[in-house]
């Protein structure tokens, strides 16, 4: 049993994103796990100000979301990361939640290298949907996601789902005529398995 925090990063309440991450919580509800959704248009979080008063011992000045949200970060064995594509890359609300990793960096005394702090290590997968569905699509957010979230943060990373072709001209959530709902739950089934 893995204690899982999903992370909506926007997207409309009952749109492509959202029903994909509860296709992907049934799979994990029902091999055991406990999963906990965050969405961040409800938690609101803001971009990192880059003060620097966590690198003097002080709690981050910004007085928001993310502070109810560290002691369940550090609790959570895995994090999902959910976003819609925005302009070719993750959502805007997903960039300021990841920027505020920074003020729970702790101090490393050896610091692998290219990194300069040490954060709290979890696995974790990434959830996309976008309307269009070329080889390119989701090119820019997996390369974010690969080089912050796994080589500069350090996470685990168990897998990636991209969710292109849910777009239509009336702009209506059409994720149900693909089979990505399927696939998220089948991730979701087997995310602790390996
Ligand atoms: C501001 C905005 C920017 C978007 N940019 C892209 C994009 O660059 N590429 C793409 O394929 N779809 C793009 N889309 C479409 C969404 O990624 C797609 O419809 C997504 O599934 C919406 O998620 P939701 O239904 O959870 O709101 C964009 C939509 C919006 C609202």
């Amino acid at each position: 049993m893995k204690r899982i925090l999903v992370i909506i990063a926007g997207g409309r309440p009952n749109g492509n994103t959202s029903q994909l991450v509860d296709s992907f919580a049934k799979g994990a509800e029902e091999s055991g796990n406990q999963i906990e959704r965050i969405s961040l248009l409800k938690t609101e979080v803001k971009g990192c100000l880059g003060c620097n008063a966590c690198r003097y011992g002080k709690p981050c000045v910004q007085k928001d979301g993310f502070n109810e949200l560290i002691p369940k970060i550090k609790s959570a064995g895995a994090i999902i990361f959910a976003s819609p594509l925005y302009f070719w890359t993750i959502s805007s609300r997903l960039k300021a939640f990841i920027e505020r990793f920074y003020c729970i960096a702790e101090e490393d005394p050896a610091p692998p290298r290219g990194r300069y702090e040490k954060y709290p290590i979890k696995e974790c997968a990434l959830l996309m949907t976008s309307a269009d569905d070329f080889f390119w699509t989701f090119e820019q957010a997996v390369s974010y996601y690969k080089f912050s979230l796994i080589n500069y943060i350090g996470f685990r990373d168990k897998g990636i789902l991209l969710a292109g072709g849910c777009g239509d001209p009336d702009g209506k959530p059409q994720i149900d005529k693909t089979n990505h709902l399927e696939e998220a739950y089948e991730f979701g089934k087997t995310f602790c398995e390996n």
